[in-house]
């Protein structure tokens, strides 16, 4: 059932090249147009709403944080990100004019589904990004769209993150097209980038000799920190997510602009520090940070695109990544991000499919 791989997570991880194509290209039609069969969502709708909550728990949360991005820059409408735990219980502007759109793999999650409920109560539409056919959240949603990653097995979340992303960004290109704010042109080519998607992560996971060199390297250590900008801050908190719960090492994440407001205080002599340094406009800033935590003793590893050779001066490692468009890096450098967690996390002899304390649906608070 593991398939030859050594864990469900690992097979998961190498099951991604496919479930993104899936998840794209099935629902594409003869003009290469994306069919959303299952939401039925009109220009006069979205002309109306005035803005959209993306709601969810832990990794879908992260991988929420990549869609708001897509959907600002694409619909250019305002777009909130929140944990469904605090978003339930803090004040929140729900009603006839929001899009409440709700992330979940399991489609079971307590707090998410409680969103859901409250939402449609303060008479909001809800749409449900799920892989779980018949799950509550897609049953009492009033649109879905499935991520077709099959089904995730191991506690930590793979291959459902990265079919979200590109669920959420499929939706936005379609309702961006609808509202007429991004171009056919420009649909087009961004939906020719992402069928790409799928080889430039096989060609990570060919590379993952080298995650192996790197994993020895942080295997022993306390603590792990993630750096980033932009979305690669988004791809920095699910990497110290992977990171920390499946190996137990304490990993946080942090946005390079804020170390001088008080995480520089943590760097030591040989702190790891993954830089994730994709996005063209911050490049220079990340390299700037990289450089002061180098300089501070931390051990540097860089994950960035394979004509950056600038970020080889600051850091100890680098973990090179195809090119893509700045937006649709994430949907690639996350792949090193969990080869790493699970190669430290099976280096150290734990139980990489079953950490401690976690399950695989949280149906409770
Ligand atoms: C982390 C992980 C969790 C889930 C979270 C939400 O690897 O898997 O953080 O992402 O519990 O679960 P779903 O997506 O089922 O609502």
């Amino acid at each position: 059932e593991k398939g030859g791989y050594d864990c469900f997570m690992e097979k998961e991880i190498f099951e991604q090249p496919d479930g993104i194509k899936h998840t794209l290209e099935r629902r594409l039609d003869e003009s290469g147009k994306i069919v959303l069969d299952d939401i039925h969502i009109d220009k006069s709708y979205l002309d109306y709403i005035n803005k959209i909550y993306i709601i969810a728990c832990g990794t879908a949360y992260n991988a929420g944080i990549l869609g708001k991005t897509a959907m600002q820059k694409w619909m250019g409408i305002p777009v909130i990100t929140d944990i469904a735990s605090e978003f339930r219980y803090n004040q929140n502007f729900v009603d006839e004019k929001t899009l409440v759109i709700l992330v979940s793999q399991s489609g079971e999650t307590a707090d998410t589904l409680a969103v859901l409920r409250d939402s449609k109560k303060k008479g909001a539409r809800v749409l449900a990004v799920t892989n779980v056919v018949g799950s509550s959240i897609a049953r009492e949603a009033d649109d879905v769209f499935y991520t077709w990653a099959g089904p995730e097995i191991a506690v930590a979340s793979t291959k459902a993150y990265t079919t979200q992303i590109v669920a959420l960004y499929m939706i936005a290109l379609n309702f961006a097209l609808e509202m007429e704010k991004i171009s056919e042109a420009e649909y087009f080519d961004i939906i020719d980038k992402m069928k790409e998607i799928p080889s430039k992560v096989q060609e990570v996971l060919d590379n993952r000799d080298y995650i192996n060199v790197i994993a020895d390297e942080i295997v022993g250590s306390e603590h792990a920190f993630f750096l980033g900008r932009g979305v690669d801050y988004a791809l920095a908190m699910e990497g110290s997510l992977k990171l920390k719960e499946i190996s137990y090492i304490h990993a946080e994440a942090f946005a390079a602009g804020e170390l001088k407001h008080g995480t520089i205080a943590l760097v030591e002599d040989g702190t790891p520090i993954i830089s994730i340094a994709t996005q063209q406009n911050l490049f220079e800033k990340m390299v700037s940070n990289m450089e002061e935590v180098r300089a501070r003793g931390a051990y540097v590893v860089a994950i960035s695109q394979k004509h950056n050779k600038e970020v080889e001066k600051v850091s100890n490692r680098v973990i090179y990544i195809p090119d893509s468009e700045d937006i649709l890096s994430p949907i690639i450098a996350v792949i090193p991000m969990q080869l790493l967690a699970l190669t430290v996390s099976s280096k150290r002899g734990l139980d990489v499919d079953k950490p401690r304390n976690l399950a695989k649906s949280v149906t409770v608070e």
